[in-house]
């Protein structure tokens, strides 16, 4: 079994799979493992939006995000190129062939062995934000290409990166002229916007602030990227100000979730439950259940942790409207008092077998979880949805049309 189902969509690939699962068993004697459906045309399509989103910028996928094969097979085959934050990164991308000029290593301070690693595998374009990490490529990277990752100023993020990387305006002048006297070649400015921006300003005052260090002496330009037509738009008017067509200025992005967030559900099943006084007692609703699942907060719902998201899920057995609704909580697996995934919510009456799914669960969740106390990971299916609106964007090229058709022969061959 490949893993792959073909042409399904979203939510009937989850059901298939669920079908599947319980198939010629009893519910008593089967094993209802947590399962990822990941939608590859999702991804796809994603892609092409973004190309015609932002025409001027090449997409660098942040493989953090989310390393599954598929994902990066199939960005792979679009012509993404990967933004890798280490060795094991590289490796992966390197493995299915992507080449060295379509890799950014971006972690700003690196591990020399791993500097070396990037030499001696062909990977030149790197971003550093400080003087120590110059003198480590000057040494061990002689053809390094430098992007100066700079910070932004912007705490409406969910995850503000600037309080960890990003180097002052201030001190730019003093990096490049260091960088010049070490014989190391810049050619970039990156900056990263925070996780979950929602400051739609923040693009334009960066953009702003990339120009104000090229004015100083450099010759590329990166940033990540969140996934709003609007920001896009944004975008787009602070380039045209700032870096307009035709300047000389390769310009790319490093969106990770945009990417890979709506592709993935998860389902997990309900294996135990119990009732519990409520805290503080409500009138009104009955009773407060509390249910365990297959998969928590150690395992995909790591983005709560890291991601700060509060998933939300939709019931596989669609209830009658006439089932009255009780406060539910949902809890991982493992024997710990902080694997709280869920509570509040107002659920009809769950019973153990039952599967629930969660949507939008593809990105840091994978990429974060572990098999903390024993528990296995979840599987990934890989379905592919038909790409019919392709045709709407054809002005973005046969290629890329002809493209699609080849991974689809690639994961059904
Ligand atoms: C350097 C870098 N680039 C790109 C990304 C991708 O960000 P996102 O997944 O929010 O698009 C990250 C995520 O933290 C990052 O650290």
């Amino acid at each position: 079994d490949p893993g792959v189902l073909r042409h399904a969509g979203h939510s009937a690939g989850v059901s298939m799979q669920m079908e599947r699962t319980s198939a010629g068993r009893g519910v008593r004697h089967c094993d209802k493992r947590a399962f990822f459906v990941a939608d590859l045309g999702d991804v796809v399509k994603k892609h092409l939006r973004f190309l015609k989103a932002l025409p001027h910028v090449k997409p660098f996928y942040a493989v953090k995000c989310n390393s599954s094969e598929g994902v990066v097979r199939t960005l792979a085959a679009l012509g993404a190129g990967f933004d890798c934050a280490n060795k094991t990164e590289i490796a992966l991308v390197q493995s299915i062939g992507v080449p060295p000029d379509k890799i950014i290593y971006t972690n700003p301070c690196k591990q020399i062995s791993q500097i070396k690693y990037a030499a001696s595998h062909g990977v030149q374009l790197m971003a550093f934000d400080n003087e120590v990490e110059l003198r480590k490529v000057a040494r061990s990277h002689p053809h390094a290409r430098m992007v100066l990752c700079i910070a932004t100023d912007n705490p409406r993020s969910s995850a503000f990166l600037s309080v960890k990387f990003g180097a002052t305006l201030k001190s730019c002048r003093h990096l490049l002229e260091t960088a010049k006297e070490m014989n190391v070649e810049i050619v970039g400015i990156s900056f990263h916007v925070g996780n979950g921006c929602l400051d739609l300003q923040a693009f334009p005052r960066s953009i702003a602030d990339a120009r104000l260090v090229f004015e100083m002496g450099v010759s590329g330009f990166f940033f990540p990227l969140p996934s709003t037509n609007q920001i896009a738009a944004t975008i787009n008017s602070a380039l045209d100000l700032y870096f307009p067509e035709g300047c000389g200025v390769e310009i790319i992005a490093k969106p990770g979730r945009y990417y890979v967030a709506s592709a993935f559900t998860l389902a997990v099943n309900v294996i135990d439950k119990q009732e519990v006084p409520l805290d503080p007692p409500e009138s009104g609703s009955k009773k407060n259940i509390l249910y365990y699942i297959n998969d928590g907060i150690y395992g995909s719902f790591s983005c709560i942790f890291f991601d700060r998201t509060c998933p939300s899920p939709v019931l596989h057995k669609k209830p009658s409207p006439h089932h009255p609704l009780f406060s539910s909580s949902l809890r991982g697996p493992p024997c710990d008092g902080k694997d709280c995934i869920a509570d509040g919510l107002e659920l009809p009456e769950l019973q153990v077998g039952d599967w629930l799914t969660f949507e939008n669960m593809g990105a840091y969740t994978i990429a974060a979880s572990s098999s903390f106390n024993g528990y296995q990971l979840p599987q990934i299916k890989y379905i592919m949805s038909r790409i019919w609106f392709v045709g709407a964007y054809m002005p973005i090229g046969f290629t890329l049309f002809l493209q699609v058709i080849l991974i689809n022969w690639f994961f059904y061959k």
